[in-house]
């Protein structure tokens, strides 16, 4: 019998914030559930659309199922970044952003989407993400990594071009822009 991978620590590590503040970034655990209750209510309508392509109810989105799924991950197949900041008034945790890398079935391509709180956009977090992603992907000896982008999405676009991903039009569904990156 094959056992879970265990924790991977590697991708634990400090970061600093355009604005000077201290957050860790880690892999995400199943003890972060409750967390992520409340980054979601940190996003607005637009942002849950940017990311899902469609509107999911804060209900939906924290629906108890559906976070376990989110926080127990096997981490041969995805995985999923959290920055973590200490509130400074509570010294409670709590999560800021998640990106998260999901391998495409029998390939080695993944596909990459990453959610930055509201409250927290154009502090740098989603290029942060965006450039540990790849790592991790190279680190998992993936070949590429991709997503669809809608094209109003000129902060996502813009960290995809700036990093050097190739941009075309989706054949999926052909009004988003797929991007992706060979590693
Ligand atoms: C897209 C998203 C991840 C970007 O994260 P962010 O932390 O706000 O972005 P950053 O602070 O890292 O900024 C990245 C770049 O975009 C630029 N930028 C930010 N907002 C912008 C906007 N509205 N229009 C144009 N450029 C913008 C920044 O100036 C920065 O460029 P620079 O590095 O040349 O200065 C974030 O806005 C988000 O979570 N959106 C909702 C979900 C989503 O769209 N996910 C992407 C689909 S996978």
């Amino acid at each position: 019998m094959l056992l879970p991978r265990p924790y991977p620590t590697h991708y634990v590590s400090r970061w600093t914030m355009k604005d000077g503040t201290e957050v860790l970034i880690r892999p995400i655990c199943p003890d972060d559930a409750p967390l992520l209750v409340t980054f979601h209510m940190t996003l607005s309508e637009h942002s849950v659309y940017f990311r899902y392509f469609q509107i999911i109810a804060l209900r939906q989105r924290i629906a108890p199922a559906r976070l376990a799924r989110i926080c127990h991950v096997d981490y041969d197949r995805d995985m999923v970044l959290v920055v973590e900041q200490q509130e400074p008034l509570t010294q409670m945790p709590c999560i800021l952003a998640v990106g998260r890398l999901s391998k495409v079935d029998a390939t080695d391509t993944a596909e990459f989407g990453i959610v930055v709180s509201d409250r927290c956009h154009g502090r740098g977090l989603g290029k942060e993400l965006m450039q540990r992603l790849i790592q991790v992907g190279r680190d998992e000896h993936l070949r590429a990594v991709m997503a669809d982008i809608h094209p109003d999405n000129l902060a996502m676009l813009r960290i995809c071009r700036g990093m050097g991903f190739q941009l075309m039009r989706s054949t999926s569904d052909e009004q988003m822009i797929h991007t992706i990156f060979d590693l």
